[in-house]
């Protein structure tokens, strides 16, 4: 099974992860390892993971020179993961880099290197205060632009923003969406979220799902759930 859900492992330690991702089954979904968990277990607890035949994005929004971050693209390409990602802000030069610092590797060891265009925390007035004068939504598209010419897979997008990529981007352009609720579940401290099938008629390709699952007291049932959730979906704008 090709899930599309993303479970973020959002935890601080280990031995959580390994209780975890040891209830779940890596057939049933794929995960995310962020910046907290990856700078507490490091490339060791990412490696046991793919082990596990877990799918694993290596959230680490990878923002420097162009060298750099074409040796920190090919350094996760080393460990295995299936998706990594940039921030677009990085610039054309330094995108075009992590896509060229794994072009060559054989399909099926080529991470998908996506980007992160403008952090959902900040507002417009946010953007102005580092000499921003476009809107957040204006931003985002001009990021997702300019990371599909530098030759990336795709972006991170809140929900608000998936139809309108979806729309500007085409079908091949890989939208990951994190914010993913049902209505039971708690909100917590997402501010705008939505349904899992809303999101892939939206046009998700993925969605990250952190809490929901994760501080679940069946995460299985749960991972499943959200899978029966989007499995008669499909994207109306693709
Ligand atoms: O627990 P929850 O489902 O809210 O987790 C969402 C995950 O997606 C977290 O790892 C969070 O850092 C990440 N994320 C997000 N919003 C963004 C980018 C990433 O929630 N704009």
């Amino acid at each position: 099974m090709e899930s599309k859900i993303i479970v973020a492992l959002d935890f601080d330690s280990e031995s959580k992860t390994l209780t975890f991702v040891d209830r779940v089954d890596p057939t049933q979904c794929r995960v995310k390892v962020g910046k907290e968990l990856f700078t507490r277990c490091g490339p060791a607890l990412v490696k046991q993971l793919v082990a596990r035949n877990f799918d694993v994005f290596l959230d680490l929004k990878f923002h420097d020179i162009p060298n750099t971050v074409a040796h920190a693209v090919a350094a996760a390409a080393d460990l295995g993961v299936w998706m990594t990602n940039v921030h677009a802000s990085g610039g054309r030069e330094m995108m075009v880099a992590a896509r060229d610092a794994v072009a060559t590797l054989n399909p099926g060891d080529r991470p998908l290197v996506i980007a992160v265009t403008v952090l959902t925390s900040l507002a417009a007035a946010d953007l102005q205060a580092i000499g921003v004068s476009a809107s957040p939504a204006e931003q985002v598209l001009n990021l997702a632009r300019l990371a599909q010419d530098a030759g990336l897979d795709g972006v991170v997008c809140s929900a608000a923003e998936t139809a309108a990529l979806r729309a500007e981007m085409g079908a091949d352009f890989c939208l990951v969406t994190p914010g993913i609720r049902r209505q039971e579940d708690a909100v917590g401290d997402q501010k705008r979220v939505v349904g899992p099938a809303d999101a892939i008629v939206n046009g998700s390709d993925y969605l990250v799902v952190g809490r929901p699952i994760t501080q679940a007291a069946e995460p299985t049932s749960e991972l499943e759930a959200f899978n029966q959730a989007v499995s008669g979906a499909s994207c109306i704008g693709c």
